[in-house]
């Protein structure tokens, strides 16, 4: 072939390369080492002297051209394939299929917002297990096994011994045992009791308090449920005290918080009292503080349980505690941030 031979066919099959290895080996075809361009340089020898040179220079001229056509057509392919692969394998993220988020249970919020408060005023927050012996659940707190006290907290029983925990009161004297004061804890979690109806589950979720130190009194104990009722409820939320008994406190008090919903004006949330019930307290028993060996003439204590499911259903207008069990999404849902 001669050079111009050379050049319109190149010329043709260069412009028909689709990859880059159709272009390497167009390439071998005419620069390799047994390639059309070689052989035309080596026939060089066959021509007369004095046209060699202006052949080479012309030779050498198309070779500069051919690689420069390599390289730039080597450019095109690349950015063509980049295009091409950027294209396919694009990643829709707008697609919307996925992005339904879940939302934390009313309890878990008020669990939440609990423990960071009590967490404010130096609290640690511990749990325990929920299958108890009797033992934690009862005796340690002055309920032997004959004591009326335990028909209201009938529960689910796995030996005679061993039952699902009735309150979380049962942390009580295994924090007692295990640290010595000062103490100053809250314990999260379910309780279990043999009850179902709008307002009593048999799982249900309590917060124990337990404060154990030099010199704690029940003005200690009204100062930190106020502090915690008006962050949860607002800044007007009264807190008020009401004789009551438990074993495991002396003196017991039951306590009340003006309603949130008509601000004490009495309405149906709080049956037209003005007040609604929210939890149970005292100072710890003598005697609970001094069968887990803590002195009772040098040391005292306040304890309170807090009904967590009833504080979602009082915060968040809640009307029958089934619907905190049920696994509604629709109710549910309504919780999501
Ligand atoms: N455990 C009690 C209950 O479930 C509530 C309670 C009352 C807890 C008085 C306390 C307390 O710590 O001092 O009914």
């Amino acid at each position: 072939m001669t050079i111009t031979e050379i050049k319109s066919t190149f010329d043709v099959e260069i412009d028909a390369c689709a990859s880059l290895s159709e272009l390497q080996e167009l390439k071998v075809k005419y620069l390799g080492k047994s390639g059309e361009l070689t052989a035309l340089l080596k026939s060089i020898k066959d021509l007369p002297p004095e046209e060699r040179p202006t052949f080479g220079a012309k030779v050498n001229e198309l070779r500069k051209q051919m690689e420069e056509r390599f390289s730039a057509a080597s450019e095109t392919l690349k950015a063509n394939e980049l295009a091409r692969r950027l294209a396919e394998e694009r990643v829709d993220i707008s697609l919307t299929t996925c992005t339904s988020r879940g939302a934390l249970h009313p309890v878990t919020l008020i669990e939440n917002q609990i423990s960071e408060l009590m967490i404010a005023m130096g609290f640690e927050v511990l749990c325990g297990p929920e299958i108890e012996t009797d033992y934690y659940n009862f005796q340690a707190l002055n309920i032997p096994y004959d004591h009326p006290a335990r028909d209201m907290q009938d529960t689910f029983y796995i030996t005679d011994n061993i039952l699902l925990r009735t309150q979380t009161s049962a942390m009580q004297a295994r924090l007692m045992q295990r640290k010595k004061p000062p103490i100053k804890v809250v314990c999260p979690g379910k309780v279990f009791r043999s009850d179902n109806d709008a307002s009593h589950s048999p799982v249900f979720h309590q917060i124990e308090g337990l404060v154990v130190d030099k010199n704690v009194t029940l003005c200690d104990l009204k100062g930190t449920l106020e502090y915690l009722a008006s962050n949860l409820f607002g800044p007007q939320t009264k807190v008020r005290f009401r004789p009551s008994f438990f074993p495991f406190t002396e003196p017991s008090v039951e306590v009340d918080l003006t309603c949130c919903n008509c601000g004490g004006k009495g309405c149906s949330l709080c049956k037209g009292t003005g007040w609604i019930e929210v939890l149970g307290a005292g100072m710890v028993h003598p005697l609970v503080l001094e069968n887990c060996g803590i002195d009772s003439t040098k040391y005292s204590g306040y304890a309170f349980g807090i009904g967590m499911d009833r504080v979602a259903m009082i915060k968040y207008g809640i009307p029958d505690i089934r619907l905190l069990y049920e696994n509604d999404q629709r109710f549910l849902k309504q919780f999501g941030r």
